[in-house]
């Protein structure tokens, strides 16, 4: 199973450092198959030691150059970042990032050879419309993305489940990611959405899991330890 924490906008450097603190004396009970991926705020990015990842949130497709308030390749491989998240629906809202900007920025970072977590996740009012109309959103949400990427881990992020506490239903989560299944061979399926340790374990017993892109519960240390020790 994967387990990865978004922080999106919360944590600083020094919390950060702190929590993986925190993190590295449970991993040791994780089972040595599990992954787990921590994506702190940019101005926490670091090379920590562990047994996990440290990705970015996000970055611009440039190596460098004039492109005001953004980090490009430079600044990840100064910490040796080598795993992105792209495509998450509040980049793609509340950042204004179309679909086109989305895959242009997954071409860039895939021939940077950056493993790539792709998120893609219907809004409330498709979902309302049936599964015909949510499986119909997701897919035009692979426009433009090589799913055959080597390094790519898919993330079902339902938008109406992010940071609401209502996570989808075991129902829900299991047809929608048979389908994508179907499209996306044999690449990890994450969920994403409220998923907590309350939930965890039902979720992942889910066929067609393969582990969970975690906000909320992962902001704390035992939190997010709980889930990975499940
Ligand atoms: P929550 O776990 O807070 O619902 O957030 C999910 C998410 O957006 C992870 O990327």
């Amino acid at each position: 199973m994967i387990f990865a924490a978004n922080f999106k906008t919360n944590h600083t450097r020094k919390s950060t450092e702190l929590y993986i603190k925190e993190l590295n004396e449970k991993l040791g009970a994780k089972k040595p198959e599990d992954k787990v991926y921590i994506f702190p705020p940019a101005t926490a990015l670091d090379a920590y030691e562990g047994d996990f990842k440290i990705g970015v949130q996000n970055a611009y497709p440039t190596i460098n150059g004039a492109y005001t308030g953004e980090i490009g390749v430079e600044q990840l491989d100064e910490f040796d970042i080598k795993t992105i998240l792209i495509g998450h629906s509040e980049r793609r809202e509340h950042m204004g990032e179309s679909q086109e900007k989305v895959a242009e920025k997954f071409s860039f970072f895939q021939e940077h050879d950056l493993e790539i977590i792709y998120c893609i996740g219907e809004p409330l009012y498709i979902r309302e419309k049936g599964f015909e109309a949510v499986m119909q959103y997701l897919l035009a949400q692979f426009e433009g993305i090589d799913i055959n990427y080597a390094s790519l881990i898919i993330a079902y992020e339902p938008i109406w489940a992010i940071g609401t506490g209502r996570s989808a239903t075991v129902e829900e989560i299991s047809t929608t990611h048979r389908a994508l299944k179907k499209v996306i061979g044999n690449k990890p399926l994450l969920y994403g959405g409220s998923a907590k340790p309350a939930n965890i374990k039902e979720i992942i017993n889910i066929a067609g899991v393969d582990g969970v892109l975690v906000g909320s519960a992962s902001l704390d240390a035992d939190s997010f330890s709980e889930m990975i020790l499940s």
